[in-house]
């Protein structure tokens, strides 16, 4: 399969984000790597000395009309996309969408449309002829879609009958319209794809658009995952799953701390990350910009448990050791891991231990691993295509991005004895290969491997 597959080259031409960083590659990237924070208090009284979510994210932001909902949620911590011009790095819908497709567009789609626009544009791939809009396709998903429209229009229902609930209701709530809508925008008549697999929706998205080129279905992939579950139904369902950060609602920047001893959950996080890949000759005969080359993709379950890993890691394992196999990259060539670690106490161990196996008498020894999640919080869905861009631009710029929150262990028998890249972002001369990991729910695990163009 990996011989096969290798016969076309894909790589990646443009890029585009909305995450709690901002809306843009360049504003989020900036203050990445410096080292900031886009974690806010849901509390509609947030304790002296943090500063309320709508100074810091607009009071436009479509969450805060749930604000006094939040108050009694064991974690009231979350990554907000925030609210307002885009030449301030800001998201307004009205300069990405057209008149009246607030209505259509759950705001998970809203943001992927934003993320889209944002990736062709700095592709400069905005084909108006039918050829190139046969040969593009569109492979976009989502974890949860959109919990608010769900819980309106059963309310709606139960109150008042089924003449009450919107003929949008469907079509705004299905999980692949993300991917519909950006085809419809763009005539993108290629593949139409989404996939839906929990916190790994990302990495598979890249990682089966890839494909869709290496096999021929399409020369152009528009790929990524889009997230806006922030909401008191999934904060209380993640809660009730123990799966949240509840420690640290006072100091809500510090509450994602991924590697650091007292971490104790993840913080919920919303955004889109949207990718254009694109076949390397294509690319070459057009001149594109090439950021990276997508070498290699594993996958793998842990065939174990429905949200907990096993303690050695092994699914992880396997799906880092799939990736790089399939890349012919061997594990002492990678110098940067992007980790999936979301803060968790259990989920952390089980992913260092995973990386620890597969580059054990094989490491590079300026081998560093972080976890943007200690900045952005875990985007559920969308985090493995936000994380992809975010390794991508480390290649691009020879800059790896920070840990947030991440100490060195008070432990002597530690674990956690890799450079997770603490606090500040580390520079280097090369960074031959990087890996990208995502799992999920359900026990799914992918990485993805990039190498700089060649
Ligand atoms: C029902 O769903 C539609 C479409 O998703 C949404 O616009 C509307 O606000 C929802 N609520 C009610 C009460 O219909
Ligand atoms: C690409 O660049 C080369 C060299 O600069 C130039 O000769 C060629 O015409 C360009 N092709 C396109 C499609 O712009
Ligand atoms: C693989 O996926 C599972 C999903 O339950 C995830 O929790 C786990 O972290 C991943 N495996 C490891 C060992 O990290």
């Amino acid at each position: 399969m990996a011989q096969l597959a290798s016969a076309r080259r894909v790589v990646v031409t443009g890029l585009g984000l909305v995450t709690p960083l901002g809306v843009g590659v360049r504003s989020t990237w900036s203050r990445l790597v410096q080292g900031e924070s886009g974690l806010v208090s849901l509390h509609s009284a947030p304790p002296s000395g943090v500063t309320r979510a709508n100074q810091l994210v607009g009071d436009q932001h479509p969450v805060l009309q749930h604000f006094p909902q939040y108050d009694t949620l064991p974690s009231t911590v979350a990554g907000l996309v925030p609210y307002g011009p885009y030449s301030q790095g800001r998201f307004d819908p009205a300069e990405w969408l057209q008149r009246g497709d607030t209505r259509k567009m759950a705001l998970c789609t809203q943001y992927a449309m934003a993320a889209a626009e944002q990736a062709l544009v700095d592709a400069d791939w905005k084909p108006t002829n039918a050829a190139d809009r046969l040969r593009t396709g569109v492979c976009i998903g989502s974890g949860m879609g959109s919990l608010e429209d769900i819980l309106q229009n059963h309310t709606a229902y139960q109150q008042r009958g089924h003449r009450k609930v919107s003929p949008m209701f469907i079509p705004k709530t299905l999980i692949n319209m993300a991917a519909g809508h950006v085809s419809m925008r763009y005539g993108f008549q290629g593949p139409n794809h989404a996939a839906s697999t929990a916190c790994t929706t990302g990495a598979h998205s890249i990682g089966d658009a890839t494909r869709f080129i290496q096999f021929g279905d399409a020369d152009v992939m528009v790929a990524g995952a889009t997230e806006a579950s922030v909401h008191p139904l999934a904060l209380a369902g993640f809660a009730r799953a123990q799966s949240l950060s509840t420690g640290f609602n006072d100091r809500p920047t510090e509450a994602s701390r991924p590697f650091d001893d007292h971490r104790d959950g993840f913080v919920i996080g919303e955004g889109s990350g949207v990718v254009v890949l694109e076949e390397l000759a294509h690319a070459k005969a057009r001149n594109a910009t090439i950021y990276a080359e997508v070498k290699g993709y594993g996958l793998s379950a842990d065939a174990h448990h429905i949200t907990a890993p096993p303690e050695d890691g092994q699914g992880a394992a396997l799906a880092m050791h799939r990736a790089l196999s399939a890349a012919q990259v061997s594990p002492n060539q990678v110098d940067y891991v992007n980790a999936h670690a979301t803060s968790t106490p259990q989920g952390d161990v089980a992913e260092n231990r995973a990386i620890k196996a597969v580059f054990h008498g094989s490491m590079s020894p300026l081998l560093a691993i972080s976890s943007t999640k200690g900045a952005i919080g875990h985007l559920l869905g969308a985090a493995g295509a936000v994380e992809a861009i975010f390794t991508i631009m480390a290649l691009h710029t020879k800059t790896l991005p920070p840990t947030l929150n991440c100490h060195s262990s008070s432990d002597p028998n530690s674990e956690f004895t890799l450079n997770y890249i603490p606090q500040e972002s580390q520079r280097r001369e090369e960074i031959r290969a990087a890996l990208c990991n995502s799992f999920g729910f359900g026990g799914t695990n992918a990485s993805l491997c990039f190498l700089p163009p060649q």
